[in-house]
């Protein structure tokens, strides 16, 4: 850091915040109460003060020396402090709350940067560290549950509502380790969100052009989603930004989406082959574009979409395979059009987003471990509620009925755009399918558990065309085949999928235990826990803690219908 930027810095972290206290306790050591004062004073107080207790010497020459920088960290501190003893002046509970919030969360993020842990450990207490899952084998598979939210609606939530004019109100938000990261960002753009209290989140909206710089770079955590998304809306902004992530997302491409951005006008940076951080200049003049993506990706079509809404002229993407279609959905639900005709969606760059309501229904890829659990447990008896079941999403319904479950849905409805229902799913034997190709986009996330349902299956499983496997939070098609070798269930590798044989007997453990390595994918960890219902022996799974990115009361819920799991690791 150079001399300059290192004043600046410090009189905003350490000299304003002396500055305070030594004035603080000056002007309430004048006060003829003071004793009084003083003696009732607390934890407040002392938290708050005690670094007025340091040497004045010292203080009064470092002020000196840095007069210029402390004092335009003064004056930003007055702003800020006039614009709150306004709001209390007039009652403004919507500014005090918005101003508190922000704060609060900040000081949380602040912490976990400052205990490198990750920010829900910091505000949730959830275990950190090397997690490790312990699962008895056997169990039972019965009950009626409901999984959180989405995480690919729970961002784009987020992103919308903050890009939004007016108040957007958000109901089963998921509050796992990649959304609470998206949500962080957009507090570090100068977005007042409140929440998340059991779900509830209030955005207020600060339009299209109201995002502010953030201070440095942007951490979206372990969520190739998150990246990829804000890639293209931070691409129409007028301020440089840079993303970054955790081990796992630094090694995933982004050139999916750079390349793309680029012909749109934007000017991005990446590390070497195309892997984050990402550096994007602010202020370019996007284009749209016609772009027919190489891959079936909703993450990239979302992310050209995004750079769209600040693009001149048409942005248009076409699919080589349906994929999910939230973004789409959500941006009409906010007022957006988004046209579409048959593999081609687009829209008109320009526009504004108008905030509503959003009811985030149960994510079908966390409901996913629960449906393999019952699809493989004689006797079971689990019933999903709410879940999301967008027919872009059901890949894993259809896999599953193809090779024999028994699965209903009941409760059918439609929430914010989205259709939900309650899954309900009892034993039947399975047996081994080919995967219909077209079913691979629909169930992308899902084959992990489709893996474990497949190893319980009569025959062989063949998935063919899933080379996306191999580029998520690991690589998935060598992750599950290491474990299945660990539990000795026959299969053969190939660069675009894997063929899996399956023991169809309902009398006999499908397979033995061992000990996996998640790799730290979180669907890695949880398909290997559900697997442990029909394992000989007891199934040991390392680095889990990344579940919490997904599915943080997962170890509760597997719990609740009846498996014995125990987790090792550290506890804050
Ligand atoms: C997601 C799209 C999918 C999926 C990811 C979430 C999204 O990725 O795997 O978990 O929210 O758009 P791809 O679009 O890269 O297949």
């Amino acid at each position: 850091m150079d001399v300059e930027r290192h004043d600046q810095v410090l009189a905003r972290t350490s000299h304003l915040p002396h500055l305070l206290a030594f004035s603080l306790v000056d002007t309430l050591a004048r006060q003829d109460q003071r004793l009084d004062i003083f003696r009732y004073a607390a934890g407040g107080f002392r938290d708050f003060t005690r670094i007025a207790g340091s040497d004045p010497v010292m203080w009064r020459d470092i002020f000196i020396a840095n007069r210029e920088a402390v004092l335009a960290s003064l004056d930003d501190f007055e702003v800020g402090l006039q614009r709150l003893r306004n709001a209390v002046a007039i009652g403004d509970s919507d500014a005090m709350l918005a101003t508190f919030d922000r704060a609060s969360h900040a000081r949380h993020y602040f912490e976990s940067l400052l205990n490198k842990t990750s920010y829900q450990a910091e505000y949730h207490m959830q275990p950190q560290g090397q997690v490790t899952y312990r699962v008895r084998p056997g169990g039972s598979a019965q009950g009626q549950l409901r999984v959180p939210g989405d995480k690919s609606i729970s961002h784009r939530s987020i992103m919308l509502g903050a890009l939004a004019n007016g108040v957007t109100e958000v109901k089963g938000f998921l509050e796992g380790e990649d959304s609470l990261a998206t949500l962080q960002a957009f507090r570090e753009m100068g977005v007042a969100i409140e929440g998340p209290h059991q779900g509830n989140v209030t955005i207020h909206g600060v339009g299209m052009h109201g995002l502010k710089a953030p201070s440095g770079p942007l951490y979206v955590g372990n969520s190739g989603t998150a990246m990829r998304l804000f890639a293209g809306l931070l691409a129409g902004q007028a301020f440089d930004s840079e993303l970054t992530g955790d081990g796992s997302l630094t090694k995933r491409p982004m050139n999916r989406v750079a390349d793309p951005l680029r012909k749109m006008g934007a000017t991005i940076d990446t590390a070497e082959g195309g892997r984050p951080p990402l550096k994007i200049s602010g202020g370019a003049a996007l284009k749209g574009i016609n772009y027919l993506m190489p891959m079936a990706s909703a993450q990239v079509k979302s992310c050209l979409l995004l750079a769209g809404l600040y693009a001149e002229g048409e942005t248009r993407v076409r699919e080589p395979a349906p994929t999910r279609d939230h973004t789409e959905r959500m941006l009409n639900g906010f007022g957006y059009p988004v046209a579409r005709e048959g593999d081609t969606c687009w829209l008109e760059g320009g526009g504004q987003l108008t905030a509503g309501p959003i009811d985030v229904p149960s994510d079908i890829s966390s409901a996913t471990f629960f449906l393999v659990a019952a699809a493989i447990t004689p006797g079971s008896d689990i019933t999903l509620e709410h879940v999301g079941i967008n027919p872009t999403r059901i890949g894993v319904i259809n896999i599953l009925k193809q090779m024999g479950a028994n699965l209903e849905l009941g409760n059918q409805a439609e929430v914010g755009g989205e259709p939900v229902a309650d899954i309900r799913i009892r034993y039947a034997p399975l047996k081994g399918i080919d995967i219909p190709v077209d079913q691979v986009p629909l169930a992308i996330d899902e084959f992990p558990a489709l893996f474990i349902a497949a190893a319980n299956a009569e025959g062989t499983t063949r998935l063919r065309g899933a080379e996306e496997l191999r580029v998520k939070e690991s690589d998935r098609i060598q992750a599950m085949a290491d474990g299945l070798a660990v539990l000795s269930v026959e299969h053969t590798v190939v660069e675009d999928g894997i063929d899996i044989i399956g023991n169809g007997d309902a009398g006999t453990a499908s397979y033995a235990g061992g000990r996996i390595n998640s790799l730290g994918d979180h669907r890695i960890a949880m398909a290997f826990a559900i697997a442990a219902l029909r394992a000989s022996e007891e199934i040991v799974i390392d680095d889990c803690a990344n579940v919490a990115t997904s599915f943080p009361n997962f170890i509760e819920l597997a719990t609740r219908i009846g498996m014995t799991l125990s987790v090792e690791g550290e506890h804050e």
